[in-house]
């Protein structure tokens, strides 16, 4: 092993526009004031701005390597097909020139063209492509063109490098990053909306359907998933799992299993959701964030969930600072601030309790603000969820800040969760943030057999479905906690001010929207 050399450092792929400029900062960095860059470069790219004059013009390119532009200067005199450049708006082309030092202001460098040839131009001169100041909203419709955008550049750059924070921050603190099964047979959560996975087409259902109904009318039962005399497993019997399966809602089941001999284990697993919801923060197949720790206690676990945070956000807004400050000027005024305000402020830590107490006192001003959306009805009693404008009005009104809620009432939480000694709260705790609502659901998990396989009767859980984590229970149990985070939301709140999911998200999927 030791002769192997890797080729990590090396350039093997073809030059890009960060090369051009790497290279000009490296050579600025060690020469005299007098000495002059002059170096010829040739790539290819995207034209994104074209300006012309009778006798020049200027060209901006770009290539996603870096959000910076490289303009292109080209001299009537020198570019044999200067008449025709205007086509080139939109277009990919391979550019020849010397680059050298920017006399414009703002601009580190410049290319003087020798020659630059279209590799592909935009055909439809009334594309969108070619558009100036397009709304997101707009852009939706048009989610394939999407990174030719400048914004769309920013948000994709905030994503990935938000990302490299969090893989970073986990193997740090000692963790196996550890994909688990995204077909599973559990719904972890519990609330029933999984996306079935089958074989069978629609006809060879109906066939079942029919042959085995007695009465073709006869009501589907929920509670027993059965449609008149045919129940769940005659219709997956022939399926391919030979059983009824689904798209994973959440990995924390198969990751507590990874803990329980690991200790820290994470995932960046999509979860699946068949949740017929069509607001600014649900999606139907999202990138979850799930981590899970042995031995930790609920204190720890909120610890945790905050230094993640912090961690991540704090490295993006430095490693994403010139995106942070164009997307500041426009799209997401305020945005440096507020995230600035999350990584240096400790995140408020109230019980479910308080939750309720702060919503009932100031249920007036919160109905006055969300007025559109809410009424009395929907201000929660101890025992009832938060709710999501509840929950923003705690964060962004009270608080101005993150707010870590725990000790939730059981019977809002999933079965998975820790009693607590009280018997009507479990170890259950969210993030809320200002303008986003939930961003983490954690909590520790119920280490005891009895408790577990209590609280899975009360709910009437088809308990041959999790034999196996029952079971982890009675082997040398270990007491774990973990959490989810919608990484998806996470980019949401990091890169615009009250977004919407979809915007964040390379090719979103919701509910009755589904179309790349
Ligand atoms: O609160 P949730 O449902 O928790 C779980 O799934 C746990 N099993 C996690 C665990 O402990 N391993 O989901 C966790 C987070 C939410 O706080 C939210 O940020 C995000 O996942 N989330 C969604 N994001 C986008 N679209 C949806 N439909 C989402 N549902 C949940
Ligand atoms: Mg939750």
């Amino acid at each position: 092993m030791s002769e192997f050399k890797s080729v990590i450092s090396t350039n093997i792929l073809p030059i890009q526009i960060s090369d051009i400029f790497n290279d000009y900062r490296n050579w600025n960095s060690c020469q005299a004031e007098s000495e002059k860059y002059e170096r010829v470069w040739e790539i290819c790219a995207w034209v994104r701005d074209f300006r012309s004059q009778s006798e020049h013009a200027f060209i901006s390119i770009t290539d996603g390597s870096t959000s910076q532009i490289l303009q292109v200067f080209c001299e009537k005199s020198t570019i044999p097909n200067f008449e025709t450049l205007d086509n080139l708006r939109g277009a990919t082309v391979r550019v020849k020139g010397l680059v050298k030092k920017s006399p414009a202001k703002g601009q580190e460098i410049e290319m003087v063209c020798q020659s630059i040839e279209p590799i592909g131009i935009v055909h439809d001169k009334n594309s969108i492509i070619l558009a100036k100041n397009v709304q997101l909203e707009t852009l939706r419709n048009h989610q394939h063109l999407r990174s030719r955008f400048r914004t769309f550049g920013y948000i994709y750059k905030i994503r990935s490098e938000l990302l490299k924070h969090i893989h970073e921050f986990f193997h740090a603190q000692g963790f196996y990053n550890l994909d688990p099964n995204i077909i599973t047979t559990s719904d972890c959560e519990g609330a029933g909306e999984v996306f079935t996975i089958t074989t069978h087409n629609v006809n060879e259902i109906a066939e079942l359907v029919e042959t085995n109904c007695h009465d073709r009318f006869v009501e589907k039962d929920e509670a027993s998933m059965s449609i008149g005399s045919l129940t769940n497993s005659d219709l997956y019997k022939e399926d391919f799992f030979q059983k009824q399966a689904f798209l994973t809602v959440s990995s924390q089941l198969q990751l507590e299993a990874l803990c329980a001999g690991l200790s820290r284990v994470y995932t960046l697993n999509p979860s699946f959701r068949a949740e017929k919801s069509k607001t600014k923060r649900h999606l139907a197949c999202f990138t979850h964030l799930e981590w899970e720790i042995a031995f930790i206690d609920i204190n720890q676990l909120m610890d945790f969930s905050e230094a993640l945070v912090k961690h991540v956000i704090g490295n993006t807004l430095k490693s994403c600072e010139y995106e942070y400050s164009e997307l500041n000027k426009f799209v997401s005024k305020g945005i440096i601030d507020k995230l600035t305000n999350v990584v240096t402020n400790p995140f408020e830590r109230i019980t479910y309790d308080k939750a309720i107490e702060l919503v009932e006192e100031n249920k007036k001003a919160i109905l006055k603000k969300f007025s559109k959306e809410i009424t009395i009805k929907d201000i929660p009693k101890w025992g009832d969820d938060v709710g999501s404008y509840c929950e923003r009005y705690i964060a962004e009104e009270i608080y101005k800040k993150p707010v870590l809620v725990y000790n939730y009432p059981s019977s809002l939480k999933s079965f998975y969760m820790k009693q607590n000694d009280d018997g009507k709260t479990c170890q259950s705790c969210d993030l809320l943030c200002p303008q986003l609502g939930e961003l983490i659901g954690s909590s520790i998990r119920e280490d005891s057999y009895e408790k577990l396989v209590n609280i899975m009767d009360e709910r009437k859980m088809d308990k041959s479905l999790l034999e196996w984590y029952v079971e982890l229970r009675r082997l040398g149990c270990a007491f774990s906690g973990g959490a989810g985070l919608g990484f998806d939301r996470l980019v949401n709140f990091c890169s615009l001010m009250d977004g919407n999911i979809r915007d964040v998200v390379p090719f979103p999927v919701s509910y009755q929207e589904c179309d790349y």
